[in-house]
């Protein structure tokens, strides 16, 4: 007689629908297995899987579909290849927007932002369009917070609230250079905060950073003893880390990438660790930390009920200001470029 397999007895959820584009590029060649394997949505959670790029590159998604099959994995119940937007954004939970341009060695992210923010105008409308309106949307593709900021306005009937873009992975780079350099693991250092823009002028700021070390919780600043390389090398370090992978691979950052995406929406899933902080554009209207409203920047948030919550009260000293400041008039900047590219 049959009985119930442990694997299909975990199948009893709903299967919820996940979007990757880009999905035949090199961030989503790191970033699909974990998806499917339950990593990020959880390991009860059925998942249908759409995966959209443009036409030329179907035949290579036809080769990725078939390597997922091939995983054989028990919670991916369905891939769905596409080239258009009404198949690929219909129906959504979740959207991890990856497709578009990556930059070349020698060029800054927003250099991208005519190759690519009309791509969020296009996929904002879409998700306007097609998806739930509970979809929780995640922009991966650079310049990552103007082409987010793009797609929350080009979908107003979806909450500006459900829009995050990526700087987890900075977030990621800054926690692992204090780890090293205190000779800790990375999970010993909790509350780096990255303000501003997934670009070189990010604040990588480590005032309210801690690190577990010798059974306690000592500041960042008493645990490096280096006030000098905190406040030059560490934070050049971490806002030239994606040129530096760049000029070294010759391609752009993409299984460090692929991890911190499935930090960012575990996060948005199943909210952050209790007692901790992390780092994600969000909308930045309404923030008490003096940043211009309309943008899409960078704060330290806490995640419950998939709802997020800037950190309010840090101190903010006169160096981080400047920082923050100059990070906010690029924004402010990028913006008004790609509106004047768009007429969004
Ligand atoms: P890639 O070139 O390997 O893959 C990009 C894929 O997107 C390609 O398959 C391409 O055909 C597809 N694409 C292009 N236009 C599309 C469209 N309109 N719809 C759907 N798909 C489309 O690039 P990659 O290395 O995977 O990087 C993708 C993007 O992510 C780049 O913009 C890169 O700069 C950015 N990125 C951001 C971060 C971050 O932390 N925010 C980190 C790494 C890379
Ligand atoms: C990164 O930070 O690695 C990515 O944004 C890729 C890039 O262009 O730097």
């Amino acid at each position: 007689m049959l009985t119930d397999h442990p694997a299909s007895l975990s199948l009893q959820l709903d299967p919820i629908k996940v979007l990757v584009t880009g999905a035949a590029g090199q961030i989503a060649y790191s970033l699909l297995y974990s998806i499917a394997n339950g990593d990020v949505f959880g390991k009860d959670q059925p998942i249908i899987l759409v995966l959209l790029d443009i036409p030329p590159m179907l035949p290579v998604l036809d080769g990725v579909v078939m390597e997922l099959q091939d995983c054989a994995l028990p919670l991916l119940r369905e891939v769905i290849p596409t080239d258009k937007v009404e198949v690929g954004f219909k129906d959504l939970d979740a959207a991890i927007l990856v497709g578009s341009m990556p930059r070349k060695e020698g060029m800054e992210r927003k250099d991208l932002l005519k190759a690519n923010v009309a791509i969020f105008k296009t996929q904002g409308a879409a998700l306007d369009k097609y998806a739930k309106k509970t979809v929780k949307v995640l922009v991966v593709g650079n310049p990552a917070n103007t082409n987010c900021l793009i797609a929350a306005k080009s979908a107003p009937s979806i909450p500006k609230e459900n829009f995050s873009c990526l700087t987890r992975l900075d977030h990621n780079r800054a926690r692992s250079q204090v780890a090293m350099r205190v000779g800790v693991p990375s999970d010993c250092v909790k509350d780096v905060v990255i303000w501003g823009n997934h670009s070189s002028t990010q604040y990588p700021d480590v005032h309210h950073a801690k690190v577990q070390m010798q059974g306690k919780e000592v500041p960042v600043f008493d645990a490096v003893k280096d006030d000098a390389w905190l406040k030059g090398d560490f934070i050049t370090t971490v806002q030239q880390r994606g040129a530096a992978v760049i000029k070294a691979r010759k391609l752009s950052s993409a299984m460090s990438a692929a991890k911190a995406i499935c930090d960012h929406m575990r996060d948005i899933w199943f909210g952050t660790p209790e007692g901790e902080f992390i780092s994600m554009g969000i909308y930045s209207s309404g923030n008490s930390y003096g940043v211009p409203d309309d943008l899409i920047f960078s704060f330290p948030l806490t995640i419950k009920n998939k709802t997020w919550k800037i950190v309010d009260g840090l101190e903010i000293n006169d160096f981080s200001r400047g920082k923050m400041d100059a990070t906010a008039a690029e924004l402010v900047e990028e913006r008004d470029t790609a509106i004047s590219f768009l007429s969004v």
